[in-house]
């Protein structure tokens, strides 16, 4: 577009250096190669999904479905109110944590939670703490507040765990957040209730506030247990903001429906910031999601089990194949396979020297989709979704040893 008195060879329009400094997803490119060979009609088995594979249950369909023939089609949602009291009833019961009104901010997923609360706090020169391997996202929300993220390394001889001492080594003058996450995408590493109490002793003698990302809370196998960061220690309370969603208990993805619980100061500045962005979540979905947290938790479960059958399997298949060392999940539906073994050979007749390489080597010579590792902070890693029915996966595995075997 040009401009009356001249920008002339100047370029057209200028990104702003905030979002320069955000990387593209890799994992994109892998993702979009698949869906053309679909599109070809070659059959490729994917276990790229970061979403449960289940219809959201019918109870919770019929609430939004009821809410939008009573019009709830306006901007404040008559369920509102009641969804933020299911939520603090929730959080009470399964969380031991009591929080009032004031200090609950749900939003459009529990990724606009974290963007939100990331931006009330963190400003240019801070750092962030985040273990990694890490979810794609918490970096570059980090780097959109202007703020760096700091990696703490983890691998899979501490099954992909910070200690104490890590953590308490990692906080440094600038550090102003720690991000957790647990159990982990994409690790499935759970940390057990006193390993939570030590990080905690670390960062209430820090006095460090904390991001506690409880998003795949209910999917716990092998006996783990959980604990909110929030209820660790009573110091904890007030040093951190715990992040909870719909998506991955009940099904609900699209529905984008999640929240954040907290220090008052920090909703109120997450809320304002909400309301001149945003604006609340889509009313209906609000009564789908009050619907969800009011009846029974039998579909949940349900869920939990079926998806506990497959990692069993896929445990137990990755312990037979050659190159390919896992550390058993214990939470989420990801499997994270450590397949660095096969770095330096050609499979598939391409040169494999990373994740991304022997992802599309993968998809190319097995016809199977894997997300490389890389993005994760964990190059010698691809994961593996169990977010997928039975048959494929079993498919999807034979085809995946046939191919490294055959390599
Ligand atoms: C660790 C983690 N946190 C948060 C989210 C965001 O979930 P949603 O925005 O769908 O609530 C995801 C989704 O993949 C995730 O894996």
């Amino acid at each position: 577009m040009a401009v009356p008195g001249g920008n002339e060879g100047r370029p057209e329009y200028r990104l702003a250096e905030r979002i320069r400094q955000v990387a593209p997803s890799a994992t994109l490119a892998i993702s979009a190669k698949a869906k053309k060979m679909k599109a070809e009609g070659i059959d490729v088995i994917g276990f790229g999904a970061g979403e449960p594979d289940f219809d959201t249950p019918a109870h919770i369909k019929a609430a939004a479905v009821a809410a939008l023939n009573a019009g709830d089609t306006k901007y404040l949602a008559r369920k509102g109110a009641a969804l933020v009291d299911l939520i603090a009833r929730k959080l009470s019961e399964e969380n031991n944590l009591a929080y009032d009104k004031a200090q609950i901010l749900v939003s459009n997923g529990a990724k606009h939670s974290i963007y939100n609360i990331i931006q009330a706090v963190c400003g240019d020169g801070d750092e962030v703490l985040i273990p990694s391997p890490y979810w794609v996202s918490y970096p570059e929300m980090v780097r959109l507040a202007g703020a760096t993220p700091v990696s703490i390394e983890t691998n899979a001889e501490t099954g992909f765990k910070v200690s104490p001492a890590q953590l308490d080594a990692a906080i440094g003058p600038k550090t102003r957040l720690f991000i957790f996450n647990s159990p982990s995408n994409p690790t499935g590493a759970v940390y057990e209730p006193d390993e939570v109490r030590a990080l905690a002793d670390v960062l209430a003698r820090h006095r460090l506030l904390t991001i506690s990302d409880e998003i795949y809370e209910h999917l716990l196998y092998d006996g783990a247990k959980f604990l909110s960061m929030a209820a660790a220690r009573p110091a904890m309370k007030d040093l951190t903001v715990t992040i909870n969603g719909h998506s991955k208990t009940y099904a609900m993805t699209g529905w984008r429906i999640g929240y954040a619980a907290g220090p008052e100061p920090i909703i109120s500045a997450a809320r304002k910031l909400q309301d001149h962005s945003t604006s609340d979540p889509v009313s209906f979905a609000i009564a789908g999601a009050a619907a969800a947290l009011e009846a029974s938790q039998e579909e949940r479960e349900r869920m939990r089990a079926e998806f506990d059958a497959r990692r069993r399997y896929m445990v137990e298949r990755f312990q037979k194949m050659k190159g390919v060392r896992l550390v058993p999940p214990r939470g989420a539906f990801y499997a994270f396979p450590d397949v660095s073994a096969h770095y330096g050979q050609k499979l598939s007749g391409m040169d494999v020297k990373d994740s991304l390489s022997f992802a599309e080597a993968c998809l190319t010579g097995a016809r199977v989709a894997v997300v490389p590792g890389g993005p994760f902070g964990a190059d010698g890693c691809v994961r593996f979704s169990y977010a997928a029915d039975m048959a494929s996966i079993r498919e999807g595995l034979d085809r995946f040893e046939m191919w490294l075997a055959g390599s």
